[in-house]
């Protein structure tokens, strides 16, 4: 007798299943097994993940901001909000090109964020006129970013005295996409 069908005959005689049932239900086993160990990352995945990816970039002109909006793969996706730059990297699918927040990306949102507008004349850490409540609307902004991403720089005002920032270049199609 081949070695063969004494494994199949222990299979049915250990499992009361037919060798084809038996190696079917194993199959299965893995699979599930796969998909949901799959479905799970530990800390330590993200932790690493994060430091090899975040640079810091100091205190930044915001024009010097503007090359992170990722328009270069090889840049790091960078938001400021009151002038503190976090790095959004991690969250591409908002921030990164095609994105529904790629507006954002590469320059200060503050003002934008905090009157909940996507208008290309609020793409500006300009705060001036904000009402109490929208500046309590980018506190919760603020508090969301400090707890998900890592701060790389500021923004340094005296290197960038126009505030206003250019008002072209970010209106692309996923802004419009996002607002429809
Ligand atoms: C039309 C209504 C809107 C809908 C249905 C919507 C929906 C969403 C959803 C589903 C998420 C993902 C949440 C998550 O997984 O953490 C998100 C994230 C976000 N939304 Fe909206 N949104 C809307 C309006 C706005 C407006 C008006 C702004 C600001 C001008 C905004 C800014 C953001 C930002 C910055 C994020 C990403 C936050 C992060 O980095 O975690 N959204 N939005």
């Amino acid at each position: 007798m081949g070695i063969y069908s004494t494994v199949m005959e222990t299979v049915t005689e250990v499992t009361g299943l037919s060798p084809t049932a038996f190696f079917t239900i194993l199959a299965m086993m893995v699979v599930v097994y796969n998909l949901v160990s799959g479905m799970f990352l530990g800390p330590e995945d993200f932790r690493q993940k994060e430091q090899k990816e975040t640079i810091q970039v100091g205190d930044i002109a915001e024009s010097e901001l503007r090359a992170y909006d990722g328009s270069d793969p090889k840049k790091p996706l960078l938001i400021a909000i009151k002038g503190q730059i976090y790095d959004v990297s991690s969250s591409k699918m908002f921030y990164g090109r095609g994105g529904a927040y790629s507006m954002f990306t590469g320059r200060d949102a503050s003002r934008a964020l905090a009157m909940l507008s996507f208008k290309p004349e609020d793409l500006t850490g300009n705060l001036e006129g904000l009402s109490a409540e929208e500046l309590g609307v980018l506190d919760d902004w603020e508090s969301k970013f400090i707890e998900k991403y890592p701060v790389v720089g500021r923004l340094d005002t005296s290197l960038n005295p126009s505030e206003n920032g250019d008002k072209v270049q970010f209106l692309d199609n996923h802004r419009n996409e996002h607002i429809d």
